[in-house]
């Protein structure tokens, strides 16, 4: 199976995450490097369907590793869900002599992929791209490290003014599944307590914890709720809270999608850099149907059969220190 392939197409798909142009121009440079062609499919398996896919050159991802989004665009398509559009997507990849895949994103573009070589056995790569960092296989995703970031900037602003105006308040942060960004980001911006959908912290606990803080006069405190937590959002929670409470003053603030926008950091610069050299170089080497991924600071290859049917799990350490410290 080794080097026998020629033209390698990229696209991004599902929600967009910083550091996907980063690896982007780590795809198109290593592929043109190691002497093989790179095209270019925009928003992602819709672009592969209508065939809107353009040649790039080292000149053609200058001046993107500092920037946010994706220059290729990126979309959740519905019409790549059915054999017709699988089969159209493949029609355009013959048509343009595309013979091996990458794809930067998250797990729902992995499972498409998946099918996809299943179906049609292109040698495919997978990079994970997402802010969530719910993909087994790897300890970080591009985009995770800036989202967080993000998130923890926004914490700390929203504690000045609640410590000013002695108030409560419940932050939503982005996770659908995943309780990554909110761990993280609470325990970096001292959160109370921190609700995730992994942990199965029931309301009456969360609002006992309070209640503690009000008897022992606290006068404000930072909640950040998941947007997957499995005990109502920042929204609901505040307003149940609210009903019992006559001590605090309580606010919401959704942080919604600006995690997912901004120039990338430095980690996820770097992590995109190597895991766009990986993709091309495991493509090269022979490897297949797989997702690039670091495990302990090295580049692993893992097959998509055991990353679509696991989930990272949550550091229990993460979950006990924050109790800990939320005294
Ligand atoms: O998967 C990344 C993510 O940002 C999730 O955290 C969030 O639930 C979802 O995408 C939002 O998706 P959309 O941008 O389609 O609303």
């Amino acid at each position: 199976m080794k080097n026998t392939i020629s033209k390698i197409g990229v696209f991004t798909s599902g929600g967009d995450a910083p550091g996907m142009n980063a690896a982007i121009r780590a795809v198109v440079r290593g592929a043109i490097y190691y002497k093989k062609e790179v095209y270019g499919i925009t928003q992602g398996y819709e672009g592969m369907i209508d065939g809107d896919i353009v040649k790039l050159g080292a000149r053609s991802v200058g001046n993107i590793i500092q920037r946010g989004g994706t220059i290729l665009k990126t979309a959740r398509s519905q019409e790549f869900r059915t054999p017709e559009g699988r089969a159209k997507a493949f029609q355009n990849l013959k048509k343009n002599g595309i013979d091996a895949l990458v794809a930067i994103g998250g797990d729902g573009t992995f499972t498409g992929l998946h099918k996809f070589y299943e179906e049609y056995q292109i040698p495919s790569i997978c990079i994970p791209g997402t802010i969530d960092n719910d993909l087994a296989g790897t300890d970080y995703t591009i985009g995770f490290d800036t989202a967080t970031n993000t998130a923890v900037e926004a914490i700390d602003k929203i504690r000045d003014t609640a410590i000013s105006h002695n108030r409560l308040f419940f932050i939503e942060v982005m996770g659908r599944n995943s309780g990554y960004i909110a761990i993280n980001s609470g325990i970096a911006g001292g959160a109370v307590s921190i609700i995730i959908p992994e942990e199965s912290m029931t309301i009456e606990e969360l609002f006992a914890k309070l209640d503690e803080g009000g008897k022992t006069n606290k006068k404000s405190s930072l909640i950040v709720v998941a947007e997957g937590s499995k005990i109502g959002t920042a929204m609901e929670l505040a307003h149940k809270f609210s009903e019992r409470n006559n001590y605090f003053d309580i606010k919401v603030t959704i942080l919604g999608h600006l995690q997912r926008g901004g120039s990338p950091s430095y980690f996820d610069r770097v992590l995109a850099s190597r895991m766009g050299v990986a993709a091309v170089e495991g493509l090269i080497n022979g490897e297949r149907d797989v997702m690039v991924g670091i495990r302990n600071n090295q580049m692993v290859y893992n097959p998509f059969s055991m990353i679509i049917n696991h989930r990272h799990e949550i550091d229990n350490e993460l979950l006990r220190i924050s109790k800990i410290l939320s005294i």
